[in-house]
């Protein structure tokens, strides 16, 4: 039996993966794995219990239930994206021992099931031999106005946008498995092309390139 097939999705902060990455698992019939989700998830427990991150990324009991986001059985969807989350989940994700684990759990994934990952480093260190690979991206303005309206955001954009490029900086210059596209990804530039249309794009090149696996 040949091995489950992956769709690597990455790009940074705010340019609308995680949408993207869910509607295209919907319609192709793969599970949805947010990787940005288990490095807040770290972060979360982190700040609750003082443990050494570390400790706490090979321990983590971690489930996606469509967009919900369980630690065992506990719903934390709505604790993970907060400003405070944001940043502390960025600096968790600078150190090599919290990747390793967090980058198993990642592989393992696909053991199980086809998947749909969407993160920083999928196509790049996780899965470079995924068979579809897209890097997605944005202008920082119109990341940080995505982020405004979807948590609701009372705070300037300006300053939503200063947030996101301090993020951005981090994630693209720490020394493990840096924000960087792949060689073969599929670039996109999002910032004016509306969810659907740049899910088609997807969508269409997945499936061709896919053809002999899913048929
Ligand atoms: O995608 P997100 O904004 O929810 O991710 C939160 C943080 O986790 C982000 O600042 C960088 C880090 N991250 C990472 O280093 N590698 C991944 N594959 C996914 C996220």
């Amino acid at each position: 039996m040949g091995r489950n097939p992956v769709i690597a999705i990455d790009g940074p902060a705010g340019a609308g993966k995680s949408t993207l990455a869910r509607l295209l698992a919907e319609r192709l019939g793969f599970v949805y794995v947010n990787t940005g989700a288990m490095y807040r998830a770290v972060a979360l427990l982190w700040k609750e219990t003082g443990e050494e991150p570390e400790k706490i990324a090979r321990q983590l009991d971690f489930e996606m239930r469509g967009d919900r986001v369980f630690v065992g059985e506990r719903d934390v969807t709505e604790l993970l994206y907060t400003p405070e989350i944001s940043d502390l989940s960025s600096r968790v994700s600078t150190r090599p021992g919290v990747r390793r684990a967090l980058v198993d759990l990642q592989r393992a994934q696909r053991e199980k099931y086809p998947v749909v990952m969407e993160g920083r480093d999928i196509g790049t260190v996780v899965f470079p031999d995924a068979e579809v690979k897209f890097y997605i991206t944005a202008s920082s303005r119109e990341r940080a106005r995505r982020r405004k309206l979807q948590f609701n955001d009372p705070r300037p954009l300006e300053v939503i946008e200063r947030e996101i490029k301090i993020r951005d900086e981090r994630d693209s210059t720490r020394e493990d498995s840096p924000l960087r596209r792949a060689p073969d990804a599929v670039f996109i530039d999002t910032t004016d092309l509306s969810i659907e249309e740049v899910l088609k794009l997807m969508e269409k090149f997945a499936k061709e390139k896919l053809k002999s696996i899913i048929n």
